[in-house]
């Protein structure tokens, strides 16, 4: 079965918003390293690889049914921060944000019938909890260590310690 328009739309659309994700996190991992907080820099640069294979997910996804790919332009990130809690205050803000847009990606699927493109987004579904559940474990040490530079220094360099694993998505 073909795909239809409307998700093919929603799915470009959906890339678009993966990309800026990672324009996001590029942002504040380059705020990061000039603040020389490399652990920081680091986290942020493994979210920003994370969020391009979340966009080539959907890119490669759109092309096996079938789909056209319009790639479109890429709204510019904010690129200024106080401080690490405020980086992640906006990171689980912008995550919520995003497991929204997955939900209504999954509800247009199962309104057009179209039980491929559930079974692809029940992956999306799943990671968006993950996504939203670490950056609050996150947010919550960070603020619990916003007055103590020592522990603060600890778990910055525990964010460093994050490596990128690809993801098989779908
Ligand atoms: Fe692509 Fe952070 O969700």
């Amino acid at each position: 079965m073909a795909i239809s328009k409307k998700m093919e739309q929603a799915i470009n659309d959906q890339i678009n918003a993966e990309f800026y994700s990672a324009y996001l996190y590029l942002a504040m991992a380059c705020q990061a390293d000039d603040m020389q907080l490399k652990g920081l820099a680091s986290w942020f640069n493994v979210q920003y690889q994370e969020e391009v294979a979340h966009a080539m997910g959907f890119v490669n996804y759109l092309q096996e049914r079938g789909g056209r790919v319009v790639l479109q332009a890429i709204e510019q990130p904010r690129v200024e921060w106080p401080d690490a809690v405020a980086m992640f205050e906006q990171t689980c803000e912008h995550e919520a944000y995003v497991t929204s847009r997955i939900n209504d990606l999954a509800a247009l699927a199962v309104e057009e019938k179209d039980f491929a493109a559930t079974q692809f987004l029940n992956w999306y579904v799943k990671e968006q909890v993950e996504e939203e559940a670490t950056a609050a474990d996150i947010l919550g040490e960070l603020r619990l260590a916003k007055d103590a530079p020592g522990a603060m220094l600890f778990l910055l360099r525990e964010l460093g310690t994050r490596t990128f694993v690809a993801p098989v998505i779908g």
